[in-house]
């Protein structure tokens, strides 16, 4: 009876996973809705029956028990980068021309695909089964959606049967999205019973998979289209036509308008036609993005710091709508540059809705010609903050006035503002300066820096002007008694933002340098350091700029601006402050173990036959080299190619290891 059922079952999941390709990568379904459902339920109650043969690859096993813990963060083994934009025909076609002269002008093929708008992620299939599933978060380290998107029917849960056995590993990239109708359809339940309506089709997706419970992410229909594959062991793809064949053979489901063209000519004209047909595409797109087909010329043309060489992601013109300029006010950065927004009548852009864009600063006032009570298109691209496209002189009102930031004080607290020298920019001069005050605070407690829930701009201000905090370390010196008397506190919020303040204190080094504010040290540059400096703020606190300038990524701005900053002893005050009240920095784990070079210091000369200098420069760094630009006495080796500069002699005079072109692959002990 047993050895029935079993086949039985076999033969019900064959049945379905059948039909899931069919349906959502073929796009041919064979069965009804209802022939469907019924081969389910048939299974369901079979497995019911005998619930020894269940197996976790069953179809109704997508949908399992919520995780409680949120989401575990993984580091992804390759980087999901981004990609460069071109906004118009002649930024395609530069691409094109770039990518040729970058080849020699070989004759070449490109792939153009249309870029979704939805959430990029990392699917990792082990011996053919999915193993994980990570969101791109920072590019670097994603979080882990398994649960979530094993609920999605068009994912397989095991890669279709090939005649070959499935390969040991292989991370399959893909952008998960809710088709337009789905997602409208999901909008008219919400509001029917009440519930908070998503903005775009993009963020009811982003909603949809970062849920806890994974049965509310199985009733969200979210759909995916795969395009890359980030690593794999045991199969080695020649092209990109080839790999979406074979993501579309073993069961991954690939756009069918992706598209093998030649030249600059077919990129926009595909750009073109794609754009045209947009409004009939039953899911959002923003673009196009064009690659290399070859994968052995995309390794030639090689990455830049985040995006590769070897695509362009071609934007489409964002969408328009008009509105009126209401007043212009000015806000205070914490760096104390003064942006200039303009309050507009509210209006409804593609699902949002909008009543500020920013001015920029008062060239762009000036240069657009925008005035209070102009008519105005605004516009909106992807996330980006809204901005006036165009006045539209020939509705302007008799009442239209001129605006200039000169006649103004800084909003805040009236101090003085002056014009950044050879910038557009103004800047409030007053270091105290409340609202750059209450900026920099803001900036500490966000999500990127130290992520201290709770502790939003208004509670910020509220706390400031209460006079408990000044500084960042101040926040470490709350208590209970302090919050639960203010305004709008209880217990249970004095004891919550108590609790969010502590929980904050165990950190990184990148989230509390970021939170530092430093000027023009962002998320990555903070990473960058944090290898160089092995997680130590004392560390970072010593750095001269002559050492910071040989880091990778790091340019002069960068490095003037972190040797400043800790020359100010208040500001190693707060520091040492924030560490005696309890911050903890935890050193971050870089997987060393397969860098073999970690003890070279390299510099390159002259150019290569088998590869860019590009590339030499990432392979000896995925191995640990720290590669640098001039030789000195910390030098272990130069690498020499064709036509050497004056470094060669240098080098030699310090009796530094020469390494000839010819005997790289020795020197990377890749072999
Ligand atoms: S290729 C190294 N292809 O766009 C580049 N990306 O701005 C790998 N995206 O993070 C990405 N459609 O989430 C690629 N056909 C497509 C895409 C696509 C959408 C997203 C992806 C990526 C972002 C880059």
């Amino acid at each position: 009876m047993e050895k029935k059922a079993k086949q039985q079952i076999k033969t019900l999941i064959d049945q379905i996973n059948n039909h899931n390709y069919a349906y959502y990568v073929l796009d041919d379904p064979k069965l009804t809705d209802m022939e469907y459902d019924n081969l389910f339920r048939e299974l369901e109650s079979l497995e019911e029956k005998y619930p020894n043969l269940v197996s976790p690859m069953s179809p109704t096993q997508r949908v399992g028990h919520p995780v409680d813990s949120g989401f575990q963060g993984y580091n992804h083994d390759v980087p999901m980068l981004s990609l460069s934009n071109a906004i118009d025909s002649a930024e395609i076609n530069e691409f094109y021309k770039r990518v040729l002269k970058w080849l020699n002008n070989i004759d070449i093929d490109f792939v153009a695909e249309p870029k979704i708008d939805g959430l990029g992620v990392s699917l990792i299939y082990r011996n053919g089964l999915l193993e994980r599933a990570l969101t791109r978060g920072d590019g670097f380290k994603g979080e882990d959606i398994t649960h979530n998107v094993k609920t999605m029917p068009s994912v397989p849960l095991e890669l279709r049967d090939l005649e070959n056995t499935p390969p040991p590993f292989i991370e399959i990239r893909g952008e998960i999205f809710m088709s337009i109708s789905d997602f409208k359809k999901l909008n008219d339940n919400r509001k029917k019973s009440n519930e908070k309506l998503f903005a775009n089709a993009r963020n009811a997706a982003a909603g949809s998979v970062r849920q806890l419970d994974p049965s509310i992410t199985a009733s969200r229909n979210l759909s995916i289209f795969c395009y890359e594959v980030g690593g794999s062991d045991k199969i080695n793809f020649k092209n990109q036509i080839e790999m979406l064949a074979y993501l579309k053979s073993v069961g991954i489901p690939v756009n069918p308008l992706s598209k093998k063209i030649k030249n600059g000519n077919d990129m926009i004209a595909y750009h073109k036609t794609l754009e045209e047909n947009r409004l009939h595409i039953n899911y959002e797109i923003d673009g196009s993005v064009i690659k290399v087909n070859d994968y052995k010329l995309r390794d030639r043309l090689g990455l830049r710091a985040r995006s590769p060489r070897w695509a362009v992601a071609a934007k489409f013109k964002a969408k328009q709508t008009e509105s009126q300029i209401l007043d212009i006010e000015l806000q205070v950065g914490r760096t104390g540059v003064i942006t200039p927004v303009a309050k507009i009548r509210e209006v409804d852009l593609s699902g949002v809705m909008i009543s500020s864009a920013t001015l920029h600063n008062q060239d762009e006032i000036d240069r657009k010609d925008i005035r209070i009570n102009d008519f105005i298109l605004i516009e909106r691209s992807g996330d980006v903050i809204p901005k006036i496209s165009k006045v539209l002189k020939d509705k302007r009102p008799i009442n239209a006035k001129q605006f200039s930031i000169s006649d103004y004080n800084c909003p805040e607290s009236g101090c003085k503002i002056e014009r950044i020298k050879n910038q557009a920019a103004y800047r409030c001069l007053n270091i105290n300066c409340k609202s750059r005050v209450l900026g920099m605070l803001e900036h500490f407690c966000s999500k990127n820096a130290m992520n201290i829930e709770g502790m939003g701009p208004q509670i910020v201000k509220q706390l400031f002007e209460g006079n408990l905090i000044n500084h960042f370390d101040d926040i470490y010196k709350l208590k209970y008694n302090d919050l639960v008397s203010l305004e709008r506190f209880k217990e249970k919020s004095a004891t919550n933002l108590i609790k969010s303040i502590n929980h904050s204190k165990v950190t990184t080094f990148p989230r509390f340098v970021f939170g530092l504010g430093i000027s023009n040290v962002g998320q990555h540059i903070s990473k960058v350091i944090d290898k160089h400096c092995n997680s130590s703020l004392k560390k970072l606190g010593e750095l001269k700029v002559e050492e910071m300038e040989e880091i990778d990524g790091i340019g002069a701005t960068v490095a003037i601006a972190i040797e400043n900053y800790f020359k100010i002893d208040k500001n190693n005050q707060i520091i040492n402050n924030c560490l005696k009240l309890g911050v903890e920095i935890e050193s971050t784990h870089f997987d060393q173990s397969h860098m073999k070079m970690l003890n070279e210091k390299v510099v390159i000369t002259g150019s290569f036959q088998s590869l860019s200098r590009g590339d030499l420069k990432q392979r000896l760094e995925k191995n640990g080299a720290s590669v640098t630009t001039s030789v000195s006495s910390k030098t272990t080796a130069l690498i020499v190619g064709n036509n050497p500069g004056s470094k060669l002699k240098k080098a030699q005079k310090l009796n530094i290891k020469i390494v000839h072109e010819n005997e790289l692959d020795k020197f990377l002990k890749e072999n």
